[in-house]
Order: C-alpha cells, then structure tokens, then sequence
C-alpha cells in the first residue's frame, strides 16, 4: 500500500496564500500529485491578509518551499518576487512562487494552463484563430497572454465595465486586440473560441456570461469558471452543439506547470484530473 511519507524536518512546505482560501481544491491535487509521485512535501492553505503576504512568501521560500497565491493577491505578489517571468511581467500578477539561488522567483501559471488545456481538448493551436474573451480582471489578462502567444490573428475582449478591457487591452493586447464597447450588439459575430474570464457562472443563480439570445458563432467555448458539477454556460452549449469545457482542466493545467516550478518534474496532470473528478464527483 502506498501512502504519503511523514512529515518530518526535511518536508517542503507550499502553501496557498489567499483570502479566502477554504474553497480551494489546490491543496487536494496539490498533496495528490506530490504522494503519487513520492515526493516530500506538504501543501497547506493559509488565509493572508495584504500586509502580511510579502513576508509569507520570503519566509516560505527562504525555508525551501514555496507556493500558490490567488485572490485579492495575486498583483502585490508580482510586486513581491525578485525574479518575475515574462508570464508575471506581462499580466502584472503571480500565482506560482518559488526559491532558486537565494531569490523569489514568480511565474504566473494561468498562462501556459489555459494554453494547455485549450490544446488538449479544444484546438490543436490558435494560430490564425479570432477569439472573444468575456472580462477583463487577471483571469482575462493571462487569457489574452496565452491566446497572442499562441498565434491568434484578431482577439475581442468585452467586459461589463469598459475602461478596464481598455486597459488590458494597452496592457497586452498590441495590434491584434480590439475592444468591444458594451453597447455593441455581439449578434451575428464569429469567433473560432470564446473564453469566459468572467466571475459569471459561480453562483446558480449568475446570468450566462453569453447567451444564446446573442447568437454568436463559435465551435468551441472555454468556461474558465468551475463549480462542482458543470457550469450551466457550458451545459447549455454542449445541448447545442458547440465543443465546451469548464475551467477543471485549466486549474489542472496550471497546477501541474506549478508543480514542476517547485519540483523540476513535470506534473502529473493525470493524477491532479483523477483527484479533481473523485472531488466533483462528492460535490465539493
Ligand atoms: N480555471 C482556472 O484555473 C482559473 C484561473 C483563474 C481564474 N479563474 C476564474 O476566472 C474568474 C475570474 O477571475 P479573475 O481573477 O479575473 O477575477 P477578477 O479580477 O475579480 O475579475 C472579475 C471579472 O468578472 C466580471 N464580473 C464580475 N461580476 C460580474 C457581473 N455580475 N456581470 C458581468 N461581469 C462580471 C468583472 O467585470 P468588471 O470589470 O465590470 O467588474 C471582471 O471582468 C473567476 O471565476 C475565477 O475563479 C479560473
């Protein structure tokens, strides 16, 4: 029988650093992974409040550990790390962090798992591709990262309030974003993806962050919200037809990009997946 290896003084400790952090599923997929892999390590997560979140990562890290930040903090944790990649740099927020040669190093995985989990089930590649990202808080910021590296021609982006998918847009966008005003009718309008970057869908009772009303054509759509079972947008869209998938693959993906930050192998996503669907399955 395998198990996980006591803790002892050598264990790594990562943590999440969030507020709140009680509903996340990282720590599960997280302790999965490392047990399956029969590493030493422990994932815990640990609510933080602003002012303490630069000292949590110097002194995790500085311990030879590292972790995960989420909201409300991923923005000053791209402030905190001394060694931010160019994921951290561009999006301005760091979700990853890590000690490696007496300095915090900062990834922001969103971006890479967002592209692996678009190329694992819904596009080979978006190169050529025109897509439409719903939001535009940090979600929506490393969506629009990972859809320009990944080639596409012309991206949308469409958030409740205007000013601030301007400013994403200056932020990342270059020549091939175009901000759509929020009066502009989205009838009619084709996409080869669209992305919900949206907090829309996390209650039952959230509007969807698209509507059929709105005819929009699209193959495929990413829900980058994910609840225990299925999001009522990907539900509907899935009943008409349209290839769609919730954001479960993509918190897969990102974690499994972490993991290898942290450990220098890659994730098991596999593992990660598995602990994932037995969560959703008892309706965590
Ligand atoms: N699957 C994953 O691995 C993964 C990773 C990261 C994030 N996410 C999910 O992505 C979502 C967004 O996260 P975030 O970090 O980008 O949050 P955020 O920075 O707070 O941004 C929230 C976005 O949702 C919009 N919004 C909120 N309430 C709305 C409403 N009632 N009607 C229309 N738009 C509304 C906001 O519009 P305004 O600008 O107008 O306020 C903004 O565009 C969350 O549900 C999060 O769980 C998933």
């Amino acid at each position: 029988m395998t198990g996980r290896s006591p803790i002892t003084s050598t264990t790594r400790t990562l943590a999440l650093l969030g507020d709140p952090v009680g509903h996340s599923l990282s720590p599960a997929i997280q302790n999965a992974a490392m047990e399956a892999a029969g590493l030493d390590g422990v994932y815990v997560a640990l609510r933080a409040v602003e002012g303490d979140l630069a000292g949590l990562m110097r002194g995790l890290a500085a311990a030879g550990g590292g972790g995960n930040v989420t909201l409300p903090h991923k923005e000053r944790a791209a402030a905190a790390v001394d060694r931010p990649t160019e994921a951290v740099r561009r999006t301005g927020a760091c979700n990853t962090f890590w000690y490696e040669d007496g300095e915090i190093h900062g990834d922001n995985t969103d971006v890479e798992g967002l592209r692996r989990a678009v190329h694992a089930h819904l596009q080979d590649s978006l190169d050529g591709a025109r897509v439409l990202i719903l939001g535009a808080g940090g979600a929506a910021r490393a969506a629009l990262a990972a859809v320009l590296d990944d080639g596409a021609a012309e991206v949308e982006i469409h958030n409740r309030t205007v000013e601030r998918a301007r400013a994403v847009a200056r932020r990342l966008g270059g020549s091939r974003t175009r901000v759509i005003e929020t009066r502009v009718d989205l009838k009619g309008r084709s996409y080869d993806l669209v992305l919900n970057a949206t907090r829309l869908g996390l209650h039952p009772e959230d509007p969807l962050p698209l509507g059929p009303e709105h005819e929009v054509n699209t193959p495929a759509l990413l829900d980058l919200v994910y609840t225990p079972g299925e999001t009522e947008w990907v539900r509907q869209a899935r009943a008409a037809g349209i290839h769609a998938m919730d954001g479960g693959e993509m918190l897969v993906q990102q974690g499994a990009v972490a993991f290898e930050r942290w450990w220098g192998i890659p994730g098991p996503a596999h593992v990660m997946r598995a602990e994932l669907d037995r969560l959703r399955r008892s309706g965590v």
